[in-house]
């Protein structure tokens, strides 16, 4: 049994797959070396068993059972249970593991050791999403061939290779390890989000595209309108979409959910199409609205409902000041639905150096149980050679005590001039949204045009904004002023907004 056998997708509903999964396990006399391998199978099956001993449970696996996990097969360490009992229960691979790593002492199932015979009920019990796997990535064999080839050569001092990043062999050793670790128990602690789910990157509008690619150009997408353009442009590239309608300013085949004054910026799922993608990001740019706590809590069940991927892009939580949700796996349930891509560029000023990161947790399945992560790890390891070690060392630092507190000393003078640029605009009594978690301001011209706004502002301050209409039809008659700039620029730019605007 090797590496290879991991990489086989385990399809739920197949309990052939199982018993020869089972009948390969019973070959491996220390269960504890395919702790790996085992790790990987996230399925679930209901299966009547016999339990004729006290079992260690995992305490020589050196790695936990996750504790849904270890509640689930509870029942089958009680001490009633032991004995001849049979025990209908549901059983992950995981635990078969930690079971099968006393060598079989502990348990037995009806009939034949090792379980052949365990085939009473198989019955699917994880959530898997209703999105088609990319049947492109499908037809991919092993592993993309310099990774591969890396991974057999890295040391520890020296070459790590390119590409590798996700290779779990090498897990302690690279410093891009070190930063999936810092990013996962910095951004993700007690969310269940491990370092393994976390992808280092180029930035979140590159892991953006990587994700598109994930998907493939046989899905469809919604997005909040309006929104970062990424998101819709890169679908209209993969070919998800149809042609833009002139008439509406929108693209064919794309699901625009308003997000306005009127609805506080969060859209109405009761009148939201069902889509396989929902691209979401709070908070948002360009309106700077926050999603609460109550509104992504209705996201994620929306997304289960529909069987819908949730996109997250949380580029800006660290600019959050109130008790809204930082990530979208504060959600109960969210680790099922969605990915979260994310950036130190707005955080540490890392627009030019780029550095980011996309979580990809385990339990998000294709509809047909095969992974998310899976052809995610794929997808960077053929299209992406891996942040560089300069700046995965700088990000390091910034997750540093000192780097932490530097970054909040940066995002605290940004909220500075946030700030500066909400009471100008308030002062001459404009409708101003957005700017409290967010370094943008949203600014309302009723009845105008964003881009004759944009241009006025332009001829007669000299001061460049965004017309809201850039970012989606709904961005129609506001233009987005950023906080990112020199205080002295973002006071003078208030003086002139105020001469013109008197
Ligand atoms: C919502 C959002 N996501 C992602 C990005 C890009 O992040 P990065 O610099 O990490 O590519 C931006 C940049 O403007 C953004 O506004």
């Amino acid at each position: 049994m090797g590496r290879q056998s991991s990489d086989e997708p385990i399809m739920l509903s197949s309990i052939a797959l199982l018993q020869e999964r089972f009948k390969r396990l019973q070959r491996v006399k220390e269960m504890r070396e395919e702790r790996e391998l085992l790790k990987m199978f996230p399925v679930t099956e209901r299966i009547k068993a016999t339990i004729i001993d006290h079992d260690h449970h995992d305490q020589d696996l050196g790695f936990p059972i996750a504790p849904s996990q270890t509640q689930k097969n509870s029942l089958l360490f009680q001490p009633e249970s032991r004995r001849k009992d049979v025990v209908e229960t549901p059983f992950s691979m995981n635990s078969w593991m930690a079971i099968g790593g006393d060598r079989g002492e502990g348990f037995n199932c009806v009939e034949e050791k090792w379980g052949l015979q365990c085939v009473a009920t198989p019955e699917q019990t994880v959530y898997t999403t209703k999105v088609a796997r990319n049947e492109n990535l499908a037809k991919l064999q092993a592993g993309y061939l310099f990774p591969e080839r890396a991974r057999a050569l890295s040391t520890l001092e020296g070459y790590s290779g390119y590409g590798a990043e996700q290779v779990e062999d090498n897990i302690h050793r690279l410093l891009m390890q070190k930063l999936r670790a810092a990013i996962a128990s910095t951004f993700y602690k007690g969310l269940g989000i491990e370092e393994t789910d976390v992808f280092v990157s180029d930035g979140a509008k590159c892991d953006i595209t990587r994700l598109q690619i994930l998907f493939g150009s046989n899905v469809t997408m919604a997005v909040q309108d309006p929104s970062y353009p990424a998101y819709v442009d890169s679908s209209v590239i993969m070919g998800q979409t149809g042609q833009f309608q002139k008439d509406v300013e929108k693209f064919g085949n794309i699901e625009y959910m308003r997000c306005n004054p009127e609805n506080r910026f969060f859209p109405d799922l009761s009148s939201t199409a069902k889509t396989d993608i929902i691209f979401f990001c709070s908070p948002n740019n360009p309106t700077g609205a926050t999603a609460t706590r109550e509104q992504l809590t209705q996201l994620v069940q929306f997304a289960k409902r529909n069987g819908s991927i949730i996109v997250y892009d949380s580029a800006y939580a660290m600019y959050i000041s109130d008790d809204s949700p930082r990530s979208i796996f504060e959600i109960p349930g969210a680790k099922e639905v969605a990915i979260e891509t994310s950036s130190f560029s707005k955080y540490a000023g890392f627009t030019g150096v780029r550095l980011g990161w996309t979580a990809v947790p385990k339990d998000l399945l294709y509809s047909d149980g095969f992974p998310v992560a899976k052809d995610f790890n794929r997808i960077f390891c053929t299209c992406f050679n891996g942040a560089s070690n300069i700046c995965q060392a700088g990000g390091l630092a910034c997750l540093s005590p000192e780097g932490l507190s530097a970054m909040q000393d940066v995002i605290g003078f940004y909220k500075e001039n946030t700030q500066i640029i909400v009471d100008t605009f308030n002062s001459l009594g404009f409708k101003v949204y957005g700017g409290k978690n967010a370094p943008y301001v949203w600014v309302h011209f009723p009845g105008r045009s964003s881009w004759d706004v944009f241009a006025e502002i332009l001829e007669k301050t000299h001061v460049v904004t965004t017309p809201g209409s850039g970012f989606g039809p709904g961005g129609e008659g506001f233009i987005r002023v950023s906080a990112f700039g020199h205080r002295e620029n973002v006071l003078e730019a208030c003086r002139r907004f105020k001469q013109l605007y008197k």
